[in-house]
């Protein structure tokens, strides 16, 4: 078999769909028993993530793959790095139940769950403060697999992840004027188009995808979740760039201009990892690019 066959992961260019799941596992045997049991894995229509501390435990290399570091003072964005994420998303929440218990018993016992977030979309793909989410992102097609997969090189076909559970303290946005919530995202809550006259701290301007050329473009699948007591935003995002996640994110915490993202006053980042999802080859997880010693 060439190493043309190798596909994406279908899961990473899908828009998502009504409901989903966010597992997240440490490694809990010997990383060889991690890797036969990724290998013979077929994540279907979901993702699989690796991240760098289980990369380097089988003994590979990911160029660009990073741990999550904290970011910012507090911190901001706490890191929560974990060995393997996985991310279902599936027509109803019982396809997408029955799709996390496939993988998350593909993945036992040499990988244990330590998060699991049920995730569902909110009316016409609204996070919970009420904006449309993703109206930036690429078009779906080969402008969207441009920004999320890999083109060339050994790990060509795999994708860069980025994912954050954010917790939602909304009391005070919900007490600012329309033209004040709009001013913290940087569009128009009525008609989804982009503010001329947004503030430097609007979300979309800390975010700004031209800033980050070549390369910025971001895919993003984030959903939200919770119930009406704790809830907020599962963010996640896709890119072939390895630390374009980590440039946004040090633009909204204020390290590049001093200058912090206004959603930052609304929510709380509990969560932070990133991962890389590798490429498949017969459908099944394609680890050869990752370096890894003879099996
Ligand atoms: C709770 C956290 C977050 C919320 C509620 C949120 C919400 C939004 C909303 C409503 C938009 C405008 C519509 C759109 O283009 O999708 C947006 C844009 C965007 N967000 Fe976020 N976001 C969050 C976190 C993040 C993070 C952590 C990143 C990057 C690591 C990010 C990257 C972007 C990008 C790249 C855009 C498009 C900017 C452009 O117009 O070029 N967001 N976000």
């Amino acid at each position: 078999m060439t190493a043309t066959a190798r596909q994406p992961q279908p899961g990473v260019p899908r828009a998502h769909e009504a409901a989903g799941l966010s597992m997240e596992f440490d490694l809990a045997g010997e990383p060889a028993a991690a890797r036969r049991a990724l290998a013979g894995l077929a994540p279907g229509g979901s993702v699989v993530g690796l991240g760098a501390p289980l990369v380097a435990a089988m003994g590979g290399h990911v160029a660009g793959l990073e741990s999550f570091a904290a970011i910012g003072t507090g911190p901001v964005f706490p890191g929560t790095q974990r060995a393997c994420w996985t991310f279902v998303s599936a027509a109803d929440p019982s396809a997408a139940f029955d799709e996390a218990r496939r993988l998350a018993g593909a993945l036992a016992p040499a990988l244990s769950m330590v998060e699991s977030t049920i995730l569902f979309r909110y009316r016409n793909d609204r996070e919970l403060l009420g904006y449309r989410d993703g109206l930036a992102n690429p078009p779906a097609g080969p402008e969207a697999l441009a920004a999320a997969i890999v083109a060339e090189g050994p790990v060509a076909g795999g994708s860069f992840a980025v994912t954050q559970r954010y917790l939602y303290a909304p009391g005070a946005f919900h007490r600012l004027p329309p033209a004040g919530r709009d001013a913290v995202i940087g569009r128009d809550n009525a008609t989804d188009e982009e503010l001329d006259d947004a503030p430097d701290t609007a979300h979309v301007k800390r975010t700004e995808q031209e800033h980050f050329a070549p390369g910025g473009t971001m895919l993003r699948h984030s959903m939200p979740w919770g119930d009406a007591r704790r809830h907020g935003l599962q963010f996640i995002g896709f890119s072939a760039q390895p630390n374009l996640a980590r440039r946004m994110l040090e633009r909204m915490a204020g390290l590049e201009d001093g200058i912090v993202d206004a959603l930052l006053d609304h929510v709380v980042a509990e969560t932070g990892g990133y991962y890389f999802c590798p490429p498949l080859l017969d459908g099944k997880l394609d680890l050869s690019g990752l370096g890894l010693p003879p099996a």
